[in-house]
Order: C-alpha cells, then structure tokens, then sequence
C-alpha cells in the first residue's frame, strides 16, 4: 500500500519555485447524483465505485494561503481554530504534505460561501480550494487532474470540486490511485436548480469515514452495490445526454435511498434521518403525485437536498417556503 507523501512525492517531482507571497483560489461544493459510498483504499480515499456529482456555481470555497515562521493558523469563516480542534488538525496533517522544511508554517483563511452553520458544511470544496491555492503559492503549475488527485488526499469527494457542471470520479483500477481523478462531463443545462432543505443545523452524528468502514464490514446489502452504483452512473449519463429530467431526478433519488438503506443494514445502524427528512421525504412524493416534477438526493446528514428545474421553481417554493436555491450553471466560466 502506498503512502500520501508517496503520491505527493510522485506528483510534485521536484516542480515549484520559491513560494510567492501567498496563493488564492475558489472551489465550488459538489452534490453527488450517483454517490461514492466505500473505499477500497483508506489512506488514498481510493472509492470501491466511479461517482457523478454537479457543482454549485458560486457556492464552495475560497482560500487564502501564506507563509508563517512559528505556527499554523487556520481561520473558518473569520474564526481563528483552536490548534487541537478536529478541523485544524485535519488541514495541519493535509499541509504536512506539503512543508519543505520543519520550520514551515501556513496561514489559512478559508471562507465558505455555502451555509456551513446550516449543515451544508463541505470538506469538499475546502480540501479543493487548498490545493487549487497551495499550487499558486509554490508555483506548481499542476493541471487539473493532478489537482484533483491531491485534493482527493484530503477528502474523497474533493476531487470533484476542481470543476464546475457535471464531474465524473472515475474509480481507477490503480493501487497507486493515479487513475482516480475527477472529470469534467461535456454538458451543460442552465435550467436545473437544486434546493438546500435545511432539516436541522446540529452537528451530525458521525462522520463518513467510520460510516463508510462500517457499512463495509457490517452491511450484507452493501455486496450489491456496486452493480447498483455502475448501473446508476450509466442512468445519469443518458439522462445528461437526452436532458430527460425525469431520468435523472428518479435516478439521483434512488441512489441516494440505496446508499441509505446499505447505512441502515449496517450494525450498529447508521441512521442520519430525522422524523423531518422523512417528512420533507414524503412532500416531495407528494408533490410529485401531484404533477410537480421535483426529486432530491440526501448525503451523509439529515438535510435534503431538492432537484428540480427552473420552470418548476414556484410549485416546489410553494411547497418548501424556505429553500435556498442554487442555480450549477450560473458559474460557467
Ligand atoms: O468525501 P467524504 O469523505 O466527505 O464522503 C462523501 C460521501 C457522500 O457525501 C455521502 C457521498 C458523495 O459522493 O459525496
């Protein structure tokens, strides 16, 4: 099994100059429609299936990234970290990675622009917007792919935040992950909207890693679902390709339900929904029912998270006043 600072080492090769005075970037977040649920690597964030996510325009990540000579500083949204907390540790172990001598320290100011007090906290775009700044800071002049494979060391699903629109994680079949990497899909569609349904904004009850080995180990359902995940991915596709909203919303739905149903036939259980995600649950298939074309996708939380396309946009407000509405495509550069 190989090691980050192994693939880090293979990638950077001896690239950069002396750093620059400090490096910035935006990332945006990114919703999977076809999740990755396992790995099959656990140091490399290797996922057991390919995955297919949309970013959301504007919402994700900036960074800003400098120099220090005693100590790291890790500010979130304007709020410095108290070294041993659990975030800051996680970007000091991400940026040793990086360091070119003991005495090398960063200062990080990540601001999010998605509502991360409201549960849509995203290691994600986070993890994308470090290394997007870190590249400029060393002048890397790293192309995406390779972007996206070391944003992936941070988190899995951070490799597909280097992109805007429709982004493929390809599995890869390599043990050193360097076929695993997120791609941009080659379409475009400016009418779909995807509404964040906050359920509630307390703190989830356990993070996707153990989540994740959990199921691995406890789920007998989880052995079928790769075949549902390759099967879904293939759905999406098509679905992109002939814009068939309804192929897409009933697909992106399914897979997320089948993710969940594999954490709930995990022991001890896995359950992140609350009476009110199955409430909000049961609107939508109301909705539905009555001719409004609206599905959603839910992740490793109790919020939901509602597709939908622009011309649909008061029928679904009417039924969930509060939405925050996210426009993919606005961003396109
Ligand atoms: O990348 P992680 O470790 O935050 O895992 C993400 C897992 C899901 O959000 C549940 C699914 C996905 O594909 O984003």
């Amino acid at each position: 099994m190989m090691t980050k600072a192994e693939i880090v080492a293979q990638i950077l090769n001896g690239r950069g100059r002396a750093p620059a005075a400090g490096g910035y970037a935006f990332a945006p977040s990114n919703i999977a429609l076809c999740k990755y649920w396992g790995k099959r690597d656990e140091e490399l964030n290797l996922p057991v299936t390919a995955s297919l996510s949309i970013s959301l325009g504007r919402l994700g990540s900036t960074t800003k990234l400098s120099l220090r000579p005693d100590s790291d500083v890790v500010r979130l949204d304007k709020k410095e970290l108290a070294p041993d907390s659990p975030f800051a540790r996680r970007i000091g172990a991400f940026l040793d990675l990086f360091r070119r001598d003991a005495g090398m320290y960063f200062e990080v100011e990540a601001v999010n622009t998605i509502p991360t007090a409201a549960g849509f906290a995203s290691s994600a775009s986070g993890f994308a917007a470090l290394v997007t700044a870190l590249d400029e800071l060393f002048g890397w002049e790293l192309d995406k792919r390779e972007l996206s494979i070391l944003a992936r060391l941070g988190s899995g699903s951070a490799c597909r935040s280097l992109h805007h629109g429709f982004v493929e994680w390809r599995a890869g079949t390599r043990p050193d992950g360097m076929d695993s990497y997120g791609e941009r899909l080659d379409a475009a569609w400016p009418e779909l909207r995807l509404g964040l349904l906050v359920i509630t904004a307390a703190e989830k009850s356990m993070g996707s890693r153990p989540a994740m080995k959990r199921t691995i180990e406890t789920c007998a359902l989880y052995k079928s679902w790769p075949e549902k995940a390759a099967a879904d991915l293939a759905l999406l596709k098509k679905a992109i390709a002939e814009k068939d909203f309804h192929l897409l919303g009933a697909t992106a739905e399914s897979n997320a339900l089948a993710m969940h149903a594999t954490m709930i036939a995990s022991w001890p259980p896995v359950v992140y929904w609350r009476p009110e995600s199955l409430a909000a649950m049961q609107a939508i298939w109301a909705a539905r029912a009555n001719a409004v074309p609206v599905y959603f996708t839910m992740d490793a939380g109790p919020n939901l998270k509602l597709i939908f396309q622009a011309g649909d946009e008061a029928a679904v407000r009417g039924v969930f006043p509060d939405l925050k509405v996210v426009r993919p495509f606005d961003a396109e550069p």
